[in-house]
């Protein structure tokens, strides 16, 4: 079989330890036969820039547009804290989801039975929660123009963003959304503020058309975000794929990981257009959480969250769902078992960061 092109991509702080059970992971799957990988490694955030004065090379960009899939750790710390702003260990990330045109950032918040304590709220509220979140991540008010701060003359100043959307920006990331929702509970949520918001209101009306057009298998909800953001500490199971715009995704993807207990078991992708001809998509699954300096160096590190992103990655890069759920499984057992990395501990006995990646390839072993 022809073997699948990945580009790791380790980072900064804990990024390298965690980095490192991703990469015994799919060593695994490529010596057990179950699918063929090439991987090579590359710098990005403060690695980068303590090597090259930048915060990704040219050359680790042309290896991330060849790649099947980019993983990627964390970036960041202290350490870069006064560099330039333009290379600064974050604007490695823009410039990967920028020149990849990454604009479905899809993540997953998921309530392992083992850890419904570990969440902010009730048990039975959160016990088999399986969300997804499909937020649009390359237009919107982040990017919009008019973007400035000018001054009046008058002793005020006036800081403006402007939200923009276009009926495809809209239509492809509502795809996404639909297309997801077909192989889970058929079920999407959109959310915006159409009530107060043209770009809202042109949101509603192009998902209304889409949906009528080419998805009316599936079942769609529209919710002001404001209200979605009360339901899903209210109700969360009620959701299964929530679609809604850049700003708006943010705040109500970072509510939704804290139901689930812990930044660490939190995986996430980040996926592009698919290529006319090859039917391809540009794709960069990474942890939700960051560098965290704190812990780093010290085996501290939960690795869920980035073997999470290479189970991402198997679902959504290479269609291999059977290899996904095993990996997904191995996850849980090995969390029923009782172990658990200091983050998730509540005070009891802890493992590793090797010992998890260790355990959880060891159940899998079973399977394969
Ligand atoms: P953080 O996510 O790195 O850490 C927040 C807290 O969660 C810390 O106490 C940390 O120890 C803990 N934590 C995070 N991941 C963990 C894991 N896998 N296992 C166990 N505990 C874990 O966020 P923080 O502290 O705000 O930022 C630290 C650096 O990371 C900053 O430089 C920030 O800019 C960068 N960052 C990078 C991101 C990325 O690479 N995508 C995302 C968020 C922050
Ligand atoms: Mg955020």
């Amino acid at each position: 079989m022809a073997a699948y092109k990945l580009l790791l991509l380790p980072g900064d702080g804990i990024g390298p330890e965690i980095m490192a059970e991703a990469e015994k992971l799919v060593a695994f799957l490529s010596a057990a036969g179950v699918a063929a990988f090439e991987t090579e490694k590359g710098l990005v955030g403060g690695a980068a820039y303590d090597a090259h004065g930048v915060a990704i090379s040219e050359g680790d960009m042309a290896l991330a547009q060849s790649a099947d899939a980019v993983l990627l750790a964390a970036v960041g710390g202290p350490k870069w804290d006064g560099v330039p702003y333009d290379v600064r260990p974050e604007a490695g990330l823009l410039r990967l989801r920028k020149d990849l045109g990454l604009f479905a950032n899809l993540r997953p918040a998921i309530c392992y039975p083992a850890l419904v304590d570990a969440s902010s709220l009730k048990p039975d509220l959160v016990d088999g929660l399986d969300i997804m979140i499909v937020r649009e991540l390359t237009g919107g008010v982040y990017f919009g123009e008019p973007k400035e701060i000018t001054d009046l003359g008058n002793g005020q100043k006036r800081g403006v963003d402007t939200q923009v959307y276009e009926t495809y920006e809209i239509e492809r990331i509502a795809r996404v959304a639909f297309e997801l929702a077909r192989k889970r509970s058929n079920r999407v949520t959109s959310s915006e503020k159409s009530n107060v918001m043209k770009s809202g209101l042109l949101w509603r009306e192009v998902v209304t058309a889409l949906h009528a057009r080419d998805y009316s298998d599936v079942k769609l909800d529209h919710m002001l975000a404001d209200s979605l953001g009360m339901q899903l500490v209210r109700r969360p199971k009620q959701f299964d794929v929530i679609v809604t715009d850049n700003l708006f995704g943010d705040l109500l993807s970072d509510v939704a990981s804290m139901l689930t207990g812990s930044l660490g078991m939190l995986p996430s992708a980040s996926l592009g257009g698919e290529d006319a001809a090859t039917g391809k998509r540009k794709a960069l699954y990474e942890p939700v959480h960051g560098s965290a300096p704190d812990i780093a160096g010290k085996g501290l590190a939960n690795p869920i969250a980035m073997i999470g992103s290479v189970v991402m990655a198997l679902r959504y890069s290479f269609g291999l769902t059977a290899v996904a759920d095993a990996v997904d499984k191995a996850i849980a057992d090995v969390l029923a078992a009782g172990l658990r990395t200091a983050d998730i501990a509540a005070g009891g006995a802890t493992v590793s960061t090797s010992e998890m990646g260790d355990a959880i390839l060891a159940e899998l072993k079973k399977t394969f």
